[in-house]
């Protein structure tokens, strides 16, 4: 693994965005595993603005999203679809055809995730997954359980995950209890991985992701399996590094 310490968020989003845009101009059909929350945007923002100034092209670039709730519809403004529409696909030239969002609306759920492994494998390869990081260790939603599943799958989000993403939400009640997520197979399957970490209250798993046992209670931790792992973080969630 390697680690880009950064001195704040700003600087973060910006030496990630480097990365992804050099990875785009050496191969502009990447495949390009994408995530949603706030560790991401600032690094969107970033992307946006080097195609505004013409120095990217998103038009060859096809992408799959990790995640999306359960039972909200892709307008939601807290939708995943809704989010990537307006932090970075609206932005940019990628054809909304090149772009792929499990339906969390889909009436047969099962059906969905097998829809969407066929996307993913479709593919071959993820070339370059960006990620972030839940309180609890997740990635994409693949939460702490004894088990993790290798395929997209619904997933039962856990206490923690609710309570932090309610702060996207008027109060916790209206956090959809259940998502459809990425398994684990594609994310540790992709070429390269690039990890978004920002702020105090993210050094701790951090620390047990990247210093500690590899274990299924903390999801990230798989990560020290994989060859290619670049983590991008600003002081504050690297402090116990
Ligand atoms: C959500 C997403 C994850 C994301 C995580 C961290 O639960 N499903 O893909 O990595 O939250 O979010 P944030 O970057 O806002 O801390």
């Amino acid at each position: 693994m390697k680690i880009h310490r950064s001195a704040d968020y700003e600087a973060m989003s910006r030496q990630a965005a480097l990365l992804v845009a050099g990875q785009i101009s050496a191969r502009p059909d990447l495949v390009l595993g994408l995530a949603t929350g706030s560790s991401p945007v600032g690094m969107y923002r970033q992307l946006t603005e080097w195609y505004r100034d013409g120095i990217l092209d998103f038009s060859h670039v096809h992408s799959v999203n990790l995640d999306e709730y359960v039972g909200l519809s892709p307008d939601h403004p807290q939708s995943y679809r809704r989010f990537m529409q307006d932090n970075l696909f609206n932005h940019i030239n990628i054809p909304v055809e090149n772009t792929n969002i499990p339906n969390g609306m889909a009436e047969d759920l099962q059906a969905e995730c097998d829809r969407y492994d066929k996307v993913i494998s479709g593919f071959g390869r993820i070339d370059l997954q960006i990620l972030g990081i839940g309180l609890d260790g997740h990635i994409g939603f693949n939460e702490p359980a004894g088990a993790l599943s290798a395929g997209t799958h619904v997933v039962d989000l856990t206490e923690s995950t609710i309570e932090a993403n309610s702060r996207f939400f008027e109060e916790a009640s209206q956090v959809p209890r259940r998502a459809l997520t990425m398994g684990v197979g594609p994310i540790l399957q992709a070429r390269r991985i690039v990890l978004l970490a920002s702020g105090r209250d993210k050094a701790q798993i951090i620390a047990d992701a990247f210093l500690g046992p590899v274990t299924l209670q903390v999801p990230a931790s798989l990560l020290q399996l994989h060859p290619h792992v670049d983590l991008f973080g600003d002081e504050a969630a690297l402090a116990l590094l």
